[in-house]
């Protein structure tokens, strides 16, 4: 059975990031909202260790969210952090207060007593905290395993049960000797060997997926982004022809990105490919449309319109293949309690469509591990590693009205810029040009201009939720500024964009 971990959600903000602290291990971690399984199922399930996260509630608030003290005498491993440390300790007998003056928030210093799970952990070292209440008794059986200043018990331990609590995080990178704690209770306390590899997982999908879809008619919706193409490469392993990519041109991708895409799929996946040319059907329906949520509307349901007619061109298609990945399923709450964001992936299409089945091939990965998986599979590095772009595609970096015009200017400065950024090296997170609508006047060869003004737009972000604007070299934006306005005989101005998000978001529309 595969070496599996539970991480049993209570609402913390780290909880994907335990996750895959647990898979930097070699582990399969799988998230699981608190009350969405029972002690018995994870007997079933085999896992190996259970992880309880932390969370914003105060354990003996009447409605808490709480798990089945059961869990504790299963035999199966389990380190509570945080929340999941105080629950352990209340639904175990012992005892939690609030600590008013004496929260602890940020980096603290830590000192350890002896214990497996602190095996090569020094008696001082520096952990990260974020907590109000605190246990100021241990329960029956446990003892303390490690304090701080304000903390009586900053680590509990039951070593023959085998219950671990940290009130710290181990998982986040500001804890010193986090990810020696982590390995302590993972490798050392659940006996995890840590098999679970890329590799691995691939052997496994494209068996099951072979055994599962094979004979049957696929289809998938390849936008050219790095998880529907992954996905696409993973299943052409398993199902070969029995698999058919529709790629909806849009006539919204970059410079030469239709073309990309096609060439990869076409030659070189040998599976069944469809280039849809709907350029002029979108450019028809985005005439005149000014607004940006308009703008998205129209094209997302475009997109389902000219998808389910090629659909209709196959005959009987038995499977819709996505390549939803992980953080989305865990985000949208499908089968979860805490749902942050609805996410639908291309439009929504199985609502629309009549099929028996879908596959979602990447649903257990996070995008690190897909890039992985898309880079073994022999995807092109530039495809694997290709910054993020909005569904939408240029549509909402041609700021007010959208013709072909103004979409071919823009794919050239757009192309310049990335040309310049990548030639300089360490490359921002995402970075791309804008066409505003703002006109301005210039001089070109003694004569006046009057012409568009592009905007240069570079972030550097972990998680696109908060970003910085980059400081790109001036060299490098002295080179693309010229650049576009010699090339581009209709630009007379570039601008810089300097906003970070907050305020700002990261595309402009
Ligand atoms: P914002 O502009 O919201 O962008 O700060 C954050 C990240 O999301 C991308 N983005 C989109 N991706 N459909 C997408 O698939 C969209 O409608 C969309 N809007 C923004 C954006 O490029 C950035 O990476």
């Amino acid at each position: 059975m595969q070496e599996k971990i539970l991480v049993l959600d209570f609402g913390g903000q780290y909880n994907q990031l335990i996750a895959r602290r647990v898979r930097e291990h070699h582990v399969y971690g799988e998230i699981k909202p608190y009350n969405k399984i029972s002690p018995q199922q994870i007997a079933r399930e085999g896992y190996r260790g259970i992880i309880l996260t932390g969370g914003p509630n105060s354990v003996y608030e009447p409605d808490a969210p709480r798990c089945d003290a059961a869990l504790f005498d299963l035999g199966i491993p389990v380190l509570g952090i945080c929340y999941g440390a105080q629950l352990m300790a209340y639904l175990t007998g012992g005892e939690i207060k609030s600590a008013k003056h004496a929260s602890e928030y940020g980096k603290t210093a830590l000192s350890v007593r002896s214990g497996p799970l602190f095996a090569g952990v020094p008696r001082e070292s520096v952990c990260w905290m974020s907590h109000t209440d605190y246990i100021a008794a241990v329960p029956p059986g446990f003892s303390v395993a490690a304090t701080t200043d304000n903390c009586p018990c900053a680590a509990m331990a039951d070593e023959s049960r085998r219950l671990y609590g940290v009130q710290f995080h181990p998982e986040v990178a500001h804890t010193e000797y986090g990810m020696t704690v982590l390995h302590n209770f993972i490798i050392g306390i659940c006996g995890c060997r840590g098999l679970w590899t890329m590799e691995d997982f691939i052997t496994r999908s494209v068996a099951k997926y072979r055994r599962e879809l094979g004979g049957k008619k696929v289809l998938l919706a390849l936008s050219g982004g790095v998880d529907s193409s992954v996905a696409a490469a993973l299943l052409a392993r398993a199902i070969g022809r029995d698999l058919t990519c529709v790629f909806v041109d849009h006539g919204l991708l970059r410079k030469g990105e239709g073309d990309f895409v096609e060439q990869t799929f076409r030659d070189r996946f040998g599976v069944n490919f469809i280039r849809v040319n709907a350029q002029q059907r979108f450019l028809e329906k985005l005439a005149g449309v000014t607004e940006p949520e308009r703008k998205r509307k129209i094209i997302g349901e475009e997109f389902i319109r000219v998808f389910e007619a090629e659909a209709k061109k196959l005959g009987r298609v038995q499977v819709l293949a996505q390549g939803t990945i992980y953080p989305d399923v865990v985000e949208s709450g499908r089968g979860d309690s805490a749902t942050i964001k609805s996410h639908h992936n291309v439009g929504g299409l199985p609502a629309v469509m009549d099929f028996e089945q879908i596959a979602e091939p990447l649903a257990d990965l996070f995008k690190d591990e897909v890039r992985q998986v898309g880079a073994q599979l022999g995807l092109p590095r530039a495809l694997v590693y290709r910054q993020p772009f909005p569904g939408p595609g240029l549509a909402v970096r041609v700021i007010g009205e959208i013709t072909r015009e103004k979409l071919d200017l823009l794919r050239e400065a757009d192309a310049i810029f990335r040309e310049e950024t990548e030639a300089a090296g360490d490359l921002p997170s995402q970075y791309f040009a804008v066409l505003t609508d703002l006109r301005s006047v210039g001089v070109k060869g003694d004569a006046r201009t009057y012409g568009y003004t592009v905007a240069l737009r570079a972030v550097t972000t972990d998680d696109f939720m908060t970003a910085t604007w980059t400081r790109l070299p001036y060299e490098v934006l002295e080179r693309a500024s010229s650049r576009i306005t010699n090339e581009l005989g209709q630009v007379t101005r570039v601008v810089y964009d300097i906003t970070s998000k907050p305020p700002a978001t990261v595309e402009w529309e």
